[in-house]
């Protein structure tokens, strides 16, 4: 099986999650990351079991085809299993994480996955999309974009969403999270997610969200939207919801 020299945070996300989809160095630079933070499987959960309740809501309004950006590990409650009867391409820009979801689901004629530079639709394989995303621009889809704003800074996050916005049909949905600013506390693990990471306070995410309009559950923390049972004690590390672009 293939090596990764460098860790990534989709696969550190996997070993949270208590997946088998990572490679020693991503262990490592998880357990460094709850060594200066704190256990971090409770909020990965959480945060999985949002996409999951997201993606089961898009699917009940009947949309059968979802392109996901960032999209890292495909499994442990992700999309294609949210959604069992929809297709979905996953897309990446970590090769590493592209080959090994590309092996993930070798097997699947449901769920692909292709690169994909979220910052640029065009990037994205028009065959991969035309097969697991048929009628994008035509038909409404849901854009999951999870675990993705926090490595894109407010001008280039705007223009993402906005761009995404013109090319999805109406009737599409964004499924979209932020992260809030817990690591301002732990100052060792935010110098861990690098230069790019960017922590944001709510009232930075509605104007970046653009002509997406919020559902009436608004962006909140994931605990708190449309949990299943009373929401699960823990910091508001991630704020998200669902956006529409509207029919007609
Ligand atoms: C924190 S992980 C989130 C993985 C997954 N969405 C989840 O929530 O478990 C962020 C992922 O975004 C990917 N990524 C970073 N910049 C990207 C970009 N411009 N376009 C697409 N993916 C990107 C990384 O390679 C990584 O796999």
């Amino acid at each position: 099986m293939e090596e990764a020299d460098r860790p990534s945070t989709a696969r550190m996300i996997d070993f949270w999650l208590g997946g088998e989809d990572h490679f020693p160095v991503d262990v490592a630079a998880a357990r460094a990351f709850e060594g200066a933070y704190g256990p971090c499987a409770p909020l990965f959960r959480e945060l999985r079991a949002f996409l999951g309740r997201a993606v089961r809501t898009i699917a009940a309004a009947g949309v059968d085809g979802f392109l996901v950006f960032g999209a890292g590990v495909p499994t442990r409650g992700n999309v294609h299993e949210a959604a069992p009867e929809a297709t979905v391409l996953y897309t990446d820009v970590d090769p590493v994480t592209i080959r090994l979801g590309q092996r993930i689901l070798a097997g699947s004629d449901r769920a692909g996955y292709g690169y994909g530079d979220a910052t640029d639709v065009g990037t994205v394989d028009p065959a991969l999309l035309h097969r697991f995303v048929p009628g994008w621009g035509r038909r409404p889809v849901g854009v999951v974009f999870l675990g993705l704003a926090a490595f894109l800074d407010d001008a280039t996050l705007a223009r993402t969403l906005d761009e995404l916005y013109a090319a999805a049909a109406p009737g599409s949905f964004l499924a979209v999270d932020f992260d809030g600013e817990e690591l301002a506390a732990h100052p060792q693990a935010l110098a861990m997610m690098g230069p790019q990471f960017r922590m944001r306070p709510p009232a930075a995410f509605g104007p970046l969200l653009g002509r997406w309009t919020p559902t009436d559950d608004g962006i909140v923390p994931v605990a708190r939207w449309r949990p299943d049972g009373p929401p699960a004690d823990l910091p508001d590390a991630f704020h998200g919801g669902l956006a529409t672009k509207r029919s007609g």
